[in-house]
Formats: C-alpha cells, sequence, structure tokens
C-alpha cells in the first residue's frame, strides 16, 4: 500500500531520505540535512511517498520509496503567483518502472491544484519523455528556486550531476568557483548544462 506525506510531518524518515535522494545524486549529508529542514507547509517541501509492505505479518515495514520537491518560483513576473517549481523527482531504482512515478506526480499536482496554483515548472536533461506523458511542454527557463534543484544523469549512463543551492544559498559550483578566485585557479567553472530543458503544466 502507497502513502504520502511531508518530510516535516514525519521526520523519523530523514535519514531514510537522505540516503535516497544520495543514491541519485551524491552530496553531503550536511547540505542534505539542512535542505531537508526548510521543509515547511507552505513551501519549500519534501513529499514523500512510502510503501507499506503488507506481507509481512509480524511486523510491518514502511520504506520511503520516491520523493519530490515543489517551491516557489522566483521573480517570475507574471506567473510568480500561479507557478511552482517540482524538482527531486525520484523513485528508488528498484521500483522504477512499475507506475511509482506515475502515482508520485499525480500526487504532487494534486497538492499543486489544492494549493490554488496553476502551472507547475521544472527542469530536466533527460526525462522529457517522461514528463510528456503528464502533458508537460518544453517552455522558456524561469529563475531558479532558493530551495535546491537537481540534473539528472544522462542516458548514456556517464555519473549523476547535482546541482542544489545550500543553505548559503549558493550553489556547489558556485562554491568551488569562488575558493578557486581567492585561492587560485580557474575561476571560470562551467556552471550551466547545455541539455537542460525547461518544461510546463497548466494545472487546470
Ligand atoms: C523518472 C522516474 C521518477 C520515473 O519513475 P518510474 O516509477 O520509473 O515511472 P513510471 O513507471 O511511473 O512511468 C510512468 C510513465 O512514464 C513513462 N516513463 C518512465 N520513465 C521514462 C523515461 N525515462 N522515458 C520515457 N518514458 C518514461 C512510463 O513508460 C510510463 O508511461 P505510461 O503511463 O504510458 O505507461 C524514475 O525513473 C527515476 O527516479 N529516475 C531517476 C531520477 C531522475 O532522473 N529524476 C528526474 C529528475 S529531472
Amino acid at each position: 500500500m502507497i502513502s504520502f506525506s511531508y518530510i516535516h510531518n514525519d521526520n523519523k524518515y530523514i535519514e531514510e531520505l537522505i540516503k535516497l535522494l544520495n543514491s541519485q545524486w551524491p552530496r553531503s549529508e550536511y547540505s542534505r540535512k539542512a535542505s531537508i529542514e526548510k521543509s515547511n507547509d507552505n513551501f519549500p517541501f519534501y513529499l514523500i511517498m512510502k510503501l507499506k509492505n503488507d506481507e509481512l505479518t509480524v511486523e510491518e515495514t514502511e520504506e520511503v520509496i520516491g520523493c519530490l520537491t515543489i517551491s516557489t518560483v522566483l521573480n517570475n513576473d507574471k506567473d510568480s503567483n500561479v507557478s511552482l517549481l517540482l524538482e527531486n523527482v525520484l523513485i528508488k531504482s528498484k521500483y522504477r518502472g512499475k507506475g511509482y512515478g506515475k502515482l508520485l506526480m499525480i500526487e504532487g499536482h494534486k497538492i499543486m491544484k489544492k494549493k490554488g496554483y496553476k502551472i507547475s515548472y521544472l527542469s530536466t536533461n533527460d526525462k522529457q519523455e517522461f514528463y510528456k506523458t503528464f502533458g508537460y511542454i518544453e517552455c522558456d527557463p524561469i529563475s531558479t528556486s532558493n530551495f535546491s534543484s537537481c540534473i539528472s544523469s544522462n542516458s548514456s549512463g556517464s555519473s549523476s550531476i547535482s546541482k542544489e543551492k545550500n543553505e548559503d544559498n549558493i550553489d556547489d559550483s558556485e562554491k568551488v568557483s569562488n575558493l578557486l578566485r581567492i585561492f587560485g585557479g580557474n575561476s571560470k567553472l562551467k556552471k550551466t548544462n547545455t541539455n537542460l530543458v525547461w518544461m510546463k503544466l497548466n494545472l487546470e
């Protein structure tokens, strides 16, 4: 049986959520915790998807098998009051391809609509086809969130790149770039991913 909850209401799953996120987008535990601790009812928040193993008669167990984050859109002029940013959409690897990603997305959209928002934005570098199944279409880039964002591993299977805002609101590549500027080195560290595609969905 599947259930959903916000991590800030279910904080016994924080460690499990960190493990899940780091299995896809490796990052320090400290930085993950800082991002997760920002989760609250009024955005940004982490939604977790749990699977209850009903087959175990002695002891029922619940496993975090997926997550996503939703945050507000910054400085997006006319759309900022009606738009949200969907990020960190993730299903544990052994559960992929079984329809759980679809359930997770449906729940995310349901929450967005319930809170009165009309447009969902996201960025991806290789999951366009997955998002198109929900009606997402490609669009111009928007201002990034102050929460976190991910760039997933590419289809050729090379290692994943993560680009997440940390507690200081500076992303990791920016931090490295700043350090290089102070201590010497190439300060023009590449920060952008040319394959990144922005997509939007009209929730109405
Ligand atoms: C992307 C992800 C969340 C999909 O979850 P999932 O549980 O495997 O997806 P589902 O089984 O629910 O598939 C839902 C639908 O999307 C399609 N789909 C799933 N992954 C797809 C992909 N990579 N490309 C094209 N279509 C895809 C399925 O065929 C299915 O279509 P249908 O409803 O017509 O049958 C999962 O693969 C994942 O966690 N990937 C790693 C993290 C990641 O890259 N996240 C995206 C960051 S932008």
